[in-house]
């Protein structure tokens, strides 16, 4: 798949990595020109220069990145014709389905061959896939891709509505994996196709629960057992820079932090006291307990540490002036599907009865 050399050749697939959320991919033909925000670039002056390299523009409005593609960069890359899988739940099905070199897979659909080229790694060139795709010009399209992406011997992509019409192989492969509108018209089909000696498995890619049930209810009347189903999320962690404090700062904030603390707290009790001296009403909020304040603290303007200023901390000249932490984000992508998994075990040989 793609090119192993060292240096960009004239006729390579590129990506062109611009910020995290522009990555391109670009078939790099000298004598034309790549444009972007962030600049104009002469595909002649990327021949000869070491993948990975950083490369500026002619114009000085910005820099690209130039990699060599791999199915991690090809999904976040690709053209999309369809939706497409991520790598969450591509690591997670290759995993489920126990897809290794030289494993024998079906997928159906192809959509916009993301699934595709990470399996097609995976198994090599020991394995195969059977790639099912009803749309025309998407498996006229993605054949194209395979083919241009060396992967044309590993994967057979055809033209079929597999509902309808069934897959192409029978009692030749170890893992199906379905994402389709209907899959559960797919699955006897799919049985079809399973090894008949070995236990072999099933995903169906589903991004709603309606799908799953009749998904579910169609691998149990088709006797598959082990049926299991998963939702994969990412949370994303940030990295940032932050100036290091020495740990005798970090304790004296802290005390002061719990002096403020204290003396709100001290505060808020003499003044109910004093609404009791003065025989006034006491409020709900106000009533005594120091449970209440707590509550009422840390509902509102509760005093933090890091509300203290920073001081200017004196750095010795030899030492880093920044360290990294992390931060998990606080909202987590959404769902995108939920997978069911199932496995199909050869049926016990029949024993002869006197
Ligand atoms: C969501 S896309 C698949 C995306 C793909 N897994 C990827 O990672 O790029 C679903 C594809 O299934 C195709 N499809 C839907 N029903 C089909 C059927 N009965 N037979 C074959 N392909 C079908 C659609 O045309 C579409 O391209």
């Amino acid at each position: 798949m793609w090119s192993t050399a060292r240096d960009v050749a004239a006729g390579d697939l590129v990506i062109v990595w611009q910020t995290r959320e522009l990555i391109q991919p670009l078939l790099i033909t000298p004598g034309k020109d790549f444009n972007s925000r962030f600049g104009y670039y002469r595909h002649a002056d990327i021949v000869g220069i070491p993948y990975g390299s950083k490369v500026g523009s002619r114009n000085g409005r910005g820099f690209i990145h130039v990699l060599r593609p791999t199915p991690e960069l090809w999904t976040m890359a690709l053209p999309h014709r369809t939706q497409i899988l991520y790598l969450a739940d591509i690591a997670f099905i290759t995993s489920w389905l126990d897809i290794k070199h030289g494993s024998r897979v079906i997928e159906a659909g192809t959509g916009s061959g993301s699934f595709s080229h990470s399996i097609a790694r995976t198994i090599g060139s020991a394995g195969h896939l059977w790639s099912y795709e009803f749309h025309e010009a998407r498996a006229n399209k993605a054949r194209e891709e395979f083919s241009l992406h060396g992967m044309a011997d590993i994967v057979t992509l055809t033209h079929r509505n597999v509902c309808k019409d069934g897959f192409t192989v029978e009692d030749t492969v170890d893992a199906v994996f379905l994402d389709l509108p209907a899959p559960w018209d797919a699955i006897e089909h799919a049985k079809k196709a399973l090894k008949k000696n070995v236990p072999t498995r099933i995903c169906c890619f589903s991004p709603c629960m309606e799908q799953v049930l009749r998904t579910v209810s169609a691998l149990n009347d088709s006797g598959f057992t082990d049926i299991t189903m998963f939702e994969s999320l990412l949370r994303p962690h940030e990295v940032h820079q932050i100036a290091p404090q020495p740990l005798a700062y970090a304790i004296e904030k802290l005390k002061k932090s719990e002096q403020k603390r204290e003396e709100k707290r001290q505060n808020q009790i003499a003044r109910s006291s004093k609404r009791k001296r003065d025989d006034l009403p006491e409020t709900d909020a106000e009533n005594a307990g120091g449970k209440r304040f707590k509550t009422q603290e840390s509902a509102g303007d509760d005093v933090r540490a890091f509300d203290i200023p920073d001081p200017v901390v004196d750095q010795p000249a030899n030492q880093p002036v920044k360290m990294s932490v992390s931060k998990a984000c606080p909202e987590v992508r959404g769902h995108t599907s939920y997978l069911t998994f199932a496995r199909l075990v050869p049926a016990a040989p029949a024993t002869n009865r006197q």
